[in-house]
């Protein structure tokens, strides 16, 4: 392992004219939505494992990638980049070819969702959804696999909403059963290199997600949120349904009751029971009002 606390922006890296690692491939953990939530949590838990010699942080904003390096003792690489933008991938692509790592692991956790039916959403947001949920991580995980061996691991940031499709989250819900698919048909085509795939399917849990999900129009944005999981909890849960070679990791007792209901049951009735949710918290709200 390289010493401790040692920090290399992109740029230094982009700088780097050898594999850094004397004698041998370095091993790291490429984490993308590093800066919150559940992509900071894994990177606290994959600094744990002490299994990398470095752990490559993802996201836009710099200031709390910072705060994210500041909490771990790997060497950390910062790369503050818009994914939705294709020539992010440039700088990542570069580094991996200057350093030729080991990638141990990819946690493909950037994401985010809005409510809003088709017409409340622009056009700009339902795109971006897809643009970073689904095209991103394709990219990202098209990007790490030459760099990956046997015993490594790939998390994808599915969600229960997966298994249903969701009217006024349209489109997050289908982004993330694009998740699920495509995690399930690359888990088959990299077992024989002993690469391990992984979707991780929680239901609610607590991030900044919800400050970014309301849409300015959506009149059917969820009062409650109800069986919320905490970061940590689901990141300990997905390491170890990867260590153990788990095509999904679904946290909670409630979600996997919703998992398997969402599969038994027509979608028209699994729309039906959401449209009832959706409805009783509004008259809910209503009737404080
Ligand atoms: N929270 C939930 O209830 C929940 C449930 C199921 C699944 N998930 C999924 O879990 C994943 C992580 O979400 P979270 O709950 O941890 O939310 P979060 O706290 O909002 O984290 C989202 C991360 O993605 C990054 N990001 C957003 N837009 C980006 C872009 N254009 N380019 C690069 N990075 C970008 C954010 O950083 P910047 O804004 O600085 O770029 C942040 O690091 C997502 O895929 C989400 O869909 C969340």
């Amino acid at each position: 392992m390289e010493e401790k606390n040692e920090t290399v922006t992109a740029e230094e890296t982009l700088r780097t004219p050898e594999p850094r690692a004397a004698g041998g491939h370095s091993q790291i953990a490429i984490i993308t939505g590093a800066s919150s939530g559940i992509g900071r949590e894994f990177a606290r838990q994959i600094d744990r494992l002490k299994e990398v010699d470095e752990i490559w942080i993802i996201a836009r904003g710099l200031k709390k990638l910072d705060e994210t390096r500041e909490e771990l003792d790997t060497p950390v690489v910062q790369f503050p980049l818009d994914l939705t933008k294709k020539e992010s991938f440039d700088n990542i692509r570069e580094a991996l070819l200057r350093q030729m790592p080991i990638v141990k692991y990819l946690v493909n956790a950037a994401g985010y969702g809005k409510f809003g039916s088709t017409t409340e959403l622009t056009l700009e947001e339902s795109e971006g959804i897809i643009e970073l949920n689904d095209r991103a991580l394709v990219t990202m995980t098209g990007l790490a696999v030459p760099y990956m061996v046997g015993g490594s691991h790939i998390l994808h940031m599915g969600s229960i909403s997966a298994y249903m499709p969701l009217p006024d989250f349209a489109a997050y819900a289908a982004s993330k059963a694009f998740v699920v698919s495509y995690s399930y048909a690359q888990r088959a085509e990299l077992k024989p290199k002993g690469i391990t795939v992984t979707a991780v399917c929680p239901f609610w849990v607590k991030t900044a997600f919800f400050d970014r999900v309301a849409n300015a129009n959506a009149t059917r944005i969820p009062e409650k949120y109800r069986f919320m999981s905490s970061p940590d909890h689901v990141v300990k849960k997905a390491l170890k349904a990867a260590k153990k070679n788990k095509p999904v990791s679904i946290n909670r007792p409630a979600a996997k009751c919703l998992h398997v209901a969402a599969k038994l049951l027509p979608k028209r009735v699994v729309i039906a029971l959401w449209r009832g949710m959706q409805k009783r918290q509004r008259s809910e709200k209503e009737a404080k009002i």
